[in-house]
């Protein structure tokens, strides 16, 4: 069994876009310059914002916060979202999810300029990334892809099973999965309702887990020597710790380890490589691919 490290792999091509910011600044260019946009006091959406402004300092990249509190009205953050929009300076810009419920989640996402949009959530970006146009495509999914091939790991003609349709990972990451020039996989999506669910994922060679229910693959719904890709981050309770809780993936660990070829951890797989895409895209978004 071969641990995926996510955390290394992350390290290594945040090096690589601070030497590409690095000579295009040497030349004359513009520091790429990321914004987002952040609506109230959840601890999981401000961990990751953080993450993604000290990975920006990484980077070599600018960036702007922008806070709200809770009763932020969709009016206001829709006139976030336009400043944004017209702000020549930023090449890119994301609305951390998930916003307070008395705001449409889809209204702002179809209010970002899709030019603009580096977590590929926009539906022109959704749509070109589904029939292989070049676009901003999904973070989550985009890291998943970049560890796949790091490493190596053989998708062609695979079986891979997707735990979970979500617009963000399961919907992207099948897709990817599927086409030609990423995956080139036989792809199954399994959810809620799904049916047979454990002889599927017993067919499957590789295992991309994002349903959000910790410790929901088991051994026994793993063949020996498949891949299995962890995209859990649930927070459940650890009095032994300081924060009082831990990361636990969708996989339970110490059992699925030693039937696997690869796996990643949680934390220190997936996690990091979302991060690292979205530097990739704001790269992409600052260098113009539309
Ligand atoms: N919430 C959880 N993941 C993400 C993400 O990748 N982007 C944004 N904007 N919000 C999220």
């Amino acid at each position: 069994m071969q641990l995926i490290d996510g955390k290394a792999t992350a390290t290594a091509i945040k090096a690589q876009i601070a030497q590409q910011v690095s000579d295009i600044v040497a030349n004359g260019g513009k520091q790429p310059h990321l914004a987002a946009v952040l609506v109230g006091h959840d601890g999981g959406s401000e961990t990751y914002v953080k993450n993604k402004v000290i990975a920006c300092e990484q980077c070599g990249f600018k960036s702007t916060l922008i806070r709200y509190e809770d009763d932020v009205t969709e009016e206001e953050l829709l006139a976030c979202v336009e400043r944004l929009n017209n702000d020549a300076d930023i090449d890119g810009f994301i609305v951390q999810l998930p916003l307070p419920r008395h705001i449409d989640e889809q209204k702002i996402i179809m209010a970002i300029d899709y030019r603009k949009d580096v977590d590929g959530f926009h539906p022109v970006n959704v749509g070109r990334m589904s029939i292989g146009l070049p676009c901003f495509i999904s973070a989550t999914p985009l890291g998943i892809i970049t560890l796949l091939k790091f490493y190596g790991i053989e998708t062609s003609g695979k079986k891979c099973v997707v735990l979970g349709r979500s617009n963000i990972v399961g919907k992207p990451m099948a897709q990817l999965m599927m086409q030609k020039q990423y995956g080139d996989a036989t792809v199954t999506v399994c959810h809620s309702h799904s049916k047979e669910l454990k002889k599927e994922c017993l067919e499957a060679d590789i295992i991309i887990a994002a349903i959000g229910q910790p410790d929901f693959v088991t051994a026994d719904m793993v063949k020996e020597g498949a891949v299995i890709i962890d995209v859990g981050t649930t927070r459940v309770p650890d009095a032994s710790r300081k924060s009082g809780f831990r990361l636990n993936g969708d996989v339970k660990f110490d059992e699925v380890a030693p039937k696997c070829s690869y796996i990643t951890p949680v934390p220190g797989g997936v996690g990091p490589m979302t991060i690292c895409s979205l530097m990739q895209n704001t790269l992409l978004a600052a260098k113009g691919i539309f």
